[in-house]
């Protein structure tokens, strides 16, 4: 047996407030004359009163981003080829001194794949997999805005490329650093607080449900499902504190242990059918009573109390190529259904047992 060697964010900053030390953060790796720091910005910030407070000088590059699309390898590499023309211009060629990723998941994501693609040649489509990167990126920076991915926490970034959605798995793609401040959560959109919060939730029923679960897992995960229930079900007056600090321990749990069923299948919805992943996992969690009866049942109460409704026949007008281009994707997850059954998955992972479920959803 070999045990994972698991790579943690080194360094943490938490607390109402606590984006100001940003500038704090950046001037220790603010070295030389030309020195700069890319801010990879989702644009829903553009014009609001955070655009105000972010701390960068002239000499440094804010990009806003387009996160209409959970993030694409194309769209990786063109803002790789953008910051590198801007260093060109401006630094001799230099890489950036930190890049900073402020936004939700998909900018988190992109925050990780930009700083990894600075010292990476060949495109990103290249580093889909585990542990293919071959160089340290550049220092980076997460703050997340919206809090349930757990992408502040985790080694991968997930990109959907030609041929596939997979992550850039490495010990190079773990933040440097991130800032968790619970104020910078206020205000999200309810629909997507909930979602977003409920892939939190899934991480940790799938965690807690899985062959791969051991204590150090566990104590992440219990955790963190109680602070899921504190928030969607108590309504606590510290939500966001609470919200914040669940995402980083599912995300933590996760990296010791693995996902299951619902991500499979989420992964499929998302890489045929466009779905963005908090709402694709409530979708698919919803038919998976067989695998996770409790956690289905408390998450059918977490979405009675917020009116959320799920949108339902979503599979019904595909092609038969899309269906099975979905089961086929579900079913390439193989460390997924392995933490779900174990060994002998694959006697279990049929393809109808697959499209009954997706015809469920
Ligand atoms: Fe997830």
């Amino acid at each position: 047996m070999k045990f994972r060697n698991f790579k943690t964010v080194p360094k943490m900053i938490f607390g109402r407030g606590s984006f100001d030390q940003l500038d704090d953060v950046l001037a220790d790796e603010r070295q030389k004359v030309g020195d700069f720091v890319v801010f990879l910005v989702d644009e829903v910030h553009k014009d609001k009163p955070l655009a105000e407070r972010i701390p960068a000088t002239d000499k440094d590059m804010v990009i806003w981003l387009d996160v209409t699309d959970e993030p694409k390898t194309t769209y990786v590499d063109a803002l790789t080829a953008e910051v590198q023309t801007f260093a060109a211009e401006n630094n001799n060629g230099r890489n950036p001194v930190s890049v900073v990723g402020l936004g939700g998941g998909s900018a988190l994501d992109l925050g990780k794949a930009v700083a990894l693609m600075l010292t990476n040649e060949g495109g990103s489509a290249s580093y889909q997999g585990w542990d293919l990167i071959k160089n340290p990126a550049v220092h980076h920076v997460g703050i997340p805005t919206i809090s349930g991915t757990g992408a502040e926490a985790s080694r991968t970034t997930v990109l959907t490329g030609p041929d596939k959605k997979l992550g850039m798995n490495s010990d190079y793609t773990v933040y440097d650093q991130i800032i968790m401040d619970p104020d910078l959560i206020q205000g999200v959109p309810a629909n997507q607080w909930f979602y977003t919060g409920m892939d939190c939730y899934i991480h940790n029923i799938e965690a807690l449900n899985g062959t791969y679960i051991n204590e150090f897992a566990r104590a992440f995960g219990e955790k963190s499902l109680d602070l899921c229930s504190q928030v969607f079900l108590q309504d606590h007056p510290d939500s966001d504190e609470k919200l914040m600090m669940a995402s980083y321990m599912g995300g933590q749990s996760i990296a010791y242990s693995q996902v299951g069923a619902c991500h499979a299948l989420s992964y499929g919805l998302s890489y045929v059918m466009g779905y963005h992943h908090g709402i694709g996992n409530c979708i698919a969690f919803d038919v998976l009573e067989d695998f996770y009866p409790e956690g289905v049942k408390v998450f059918r109460e977490m979405m009675k109390k917020h009116n959320i409704v799920l949108p339902k026949g979503v599979t019904k007008d595909l092609s038969e190529a899309d269906m099975d281009k979905m089961i086929r994707t579900a079913s390439g997850l193989a460390p997924l259904w392995d933490n779900v059954y174990g060994p002998n998955w694959k006697e279990k992972v049929t393809p109808e047992l697959l499209r009954s479920l997706y015809e469920r959803m």
